[in-house]
């Protein structure tokens, strides 16, 4: 899931090393590098589990050599053994080869070598690359002391991209060419760092940060040779062609744990700043409205759109559902969410004038990608709402807005979510503003989003509160998390922060949909937390609440400081700053967060790192 790569003056495991670090946190269970150096063989370590065991490995057994690729891998096809780490070598050690992606016809490939007389040891698509390269490496018409060339190998390595089926982000070595490293991308990203004497390759840009500020977005069906002090990038079709270099916009600390414990907790800290950042700009008190630079669509495109489509997966998907709410609050325009997995091949009917947005913190969810594609396909304008910049889906889409919540290491979405919901809000503030909202709804709403950063601040003193509930269930085995209206998706939300970390069975539900199932799992051992802000939905939302007492299952209650109704009934209580209903969601999520991020810690779960989840899904 993650790749990296060095060709310089240095020693390339270093780097390799430190860049897989960087990478933990897309999800892995294997890792593993290659180095090289003068025309010996390329030297592999890998191993399965943590970076923690291959760096325990490399002690005993560092490769020298200053060119070198890198691999966290998430098994798709094989299980997480040292034997399906990557890197991957042909048949007799003369490429070597680091993939994210999945190689749909890898089996009939394999067929087709295996027929050959070769023997395969691994159960992944990405040793048949491997084989496949050096297989037609022996065919090249060349003296056998003599290497091939740079132009012989790139079109080598195109003619066996051609032969695949499926995504990849590949990171070549040649036995032969200890001087260079071949990329390649299709639908898995890869971007490349430049200094002076060194070139970096990388799966995202946290790896490169506090190496170079220079970063090169490599984008589908390119290929690119990288030296020590050279970089050539050539496309498919059209030859070589010019790369734009551009900064690096991360700044080391953004990827440092600093004094904190671990990254969720230093994101879920970072929120004011992050919903700062998201609406710096942002917001024009002058004409009571939101400004989004990077739509590309004129007002008049904007003015006519009368239908808008959210999708998205995990975290981005309950931001949408919380979208649907505010847009349709505001802006009066309908909304539809669906889930980007079944919206690329549900093909359901989506009138003209919709307008798409792809939610996603990455910008490289495979299915979100997908589903987008389609939609352009079928002429729709299709808009990224997005946190990594250079992502796949930020280059694809036709704009977009960025969250700027800088870095999101931590699996479980924390930050990004919230500054998601600040543009879902922004949104129903623009869309409405030029529909029907009149200037002083507009400007109030304005001073609501400006007052929101201060709020979640004063959310954040939720934590010893929730770090005692906490304490208090952390040996349940279910929870249910309920809310009504805009809190509704925060519900969603809360389940599914506990289940990525703590692994802890937790549903979300509509308060009120309660009584209609999940309402037979209650008992003395099952709480649910009730999100309940005042608000028009309270009162439903407390009978809602009196209907789990009744049946002697324990309660906590997320609610406004000022409610002292509710400590009558629940057996504990959150307190939470009260902000206009339809920005309470951004703030009733945080002790949520909170109590997820607790409880993991209490039961010894890794809260960074959570057992079969990645960070970034780039496989459907
Ligand atoms: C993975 C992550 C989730 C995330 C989801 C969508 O499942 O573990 O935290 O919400 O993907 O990711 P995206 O980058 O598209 O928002």
């Amino acid at each position: 899931c993650g790749i990296v790569g060095y060709v310089g003056n240095s020693r390339a495991a270093d780097f390799l090393l430190e860049g897989l670090r960087r990478l933990e946190y897309r999800g892995y269970d294997s890792a593993g590098i290659a180095a090289m150096d003068n025309y010996d063989d390329i030297h592999i370590v890998k191993s399965a589990g943590r970076i923690a065991a291959l760096a325990d490995q490399l002690a005993l057994e560092m490769p020298i050599g200053s060119t070198g690729i890198g691999h966290t891998r998430w098994a798709t096809h094989g299980p997480a053994t040292q034997a399906n780490a990557h890197p991957h070598a042909g048949p007799s050690g003369e490429v070597v080869v680091v993939h994210n992606g999945v190689i749909e016809n890898y089996a009939a490939l394999k067929t087709r070598l295996q027929q050959k007389g070769y023997i395969f040891r691994s159960d992944t698509d990405t040793e048949v690359i491997a084989y496949m390269l050096e297989d037609a490496l022996k065919q090249l018409p060349i003296g056998s002391c003599q290497a091939p060339s740079d132009e012989e190998l790139v079109a080598l390595v195109q003619t066996v991209l051609a032969k695949l089926q499926g995504t990849y982000g590949v990171g070549i070595l040649f036995r032969s060419r200890p001087d260079l490293i071949i990329a390649a991308r299709l639908g898995s990203p890869l971007v490349i760092g430049v200094s002076e004497d060194a070139h970096y390759l990388a799966s995202d840009a946290s790896p490169l940060v506090g190496y170079t500020e220079k970063i090169v977005y490599l984008t589908d069906h390119q290929i690119a040779l990288l030296k020590a002090d050279s970089l050539q990038i050539a496309h498919r079709d059209l030859g070589e062609v010019a790369h734009s270099v551009e900064k690096l916009e991360i700044a080391s600390g953004d990827v440092e744990l600093g004094e904190f414990e671990h990254y969720m907790l230093k994101e879920i800290f970072e929120q004011p700043q992050s919903l700062e950042n998201a609406m710096r700009g942002r917001l024009s008190l002058d004409n009571a409205t939101a400004v989004f630079g990077g739509l590309n669509l004129s007002p008049q495109e904007l003015r006519s759109v009368d239908r808008i489509l959210l999708t998205a997966c995990g975290t981005s998907w309950h931001a949408a559902m919380v979208g649907e709410y505010m847009i349709e609050e505001m802006a009066r325009i309908p909304v539809e969410v669906e889930y980007a997995s079944e919206l690329r091949y549900r093909n359901p009917p989506v009138p003209q004038r919709t307008l798409v947005f792809g939610i996603t913190q990455s910008g490289e969810t495979a299915d979100t990608l997908a589903a987008l594609r389609e939609m352009k396909r079928k002429g729709h304008p299709t808009l990224a709402i997005c946190n990594v910049v250079g992502s796949s889906i930020a280059q694809e889409a036709d704009g977009g807005i960025y969250l700027h919540a800088g870095p999101e290491v931590g699996v479980a979405s924390t930050k990004a979510f919230t500054s998601q919901l600040a543009i879902m809000a922004m949104l129903g503030l623009y869309f409405g503003r030029l529909n029907h909202l009149s200037f002083d709804q507009g400007y109030r709403m304005i001073q609501a989003l400006q007052a929101l950063p201060d709020a979640v601040r004063q959310a954040l003193n939720t934590r010893e509160q929730a770090k005692k509930v906490a304490e208090k269930y952390q040996a349940v085995n279910n929870f249910l998390y309920l809310g009504r209206y805009f809190n509704f998706p925060v519900a969603l939300e809360g389940a599914l922060k506990l289940k990525e970390i703590s692994y802890i069975h937790a549903e979300g539900y509509p308060a009120a949909e309660l009584k209609h199932g999940p309402i037979a799992l209650v008992d003395e051992n099952t709480p649910s937390v009730f999100i309940m802000p005042q608000g028009v939905v309270y009162d439903k939302v407390m009978s809602n609440l009196q209907e789990i007492k009744a049946r002697g299952g324990p309660v906590i209650a997320i609610a406004n400081e000022d409610d002292h109704e509710i400590e009558k009934y629940a057996d504990d209580v959150i307190r939470i700053p009260k902000v206009e209903e339809f920005l309470q969601p951004i703030v009733s999520v945080i002790p949520l967060q909170f109590i997820a991020y607790h409880i993991a810690l209490l039961r010894g779960c890794d809260v960074d790192k959570p057992r079969n989840l990645a960070k970034s899904v780039t496989v459907e």
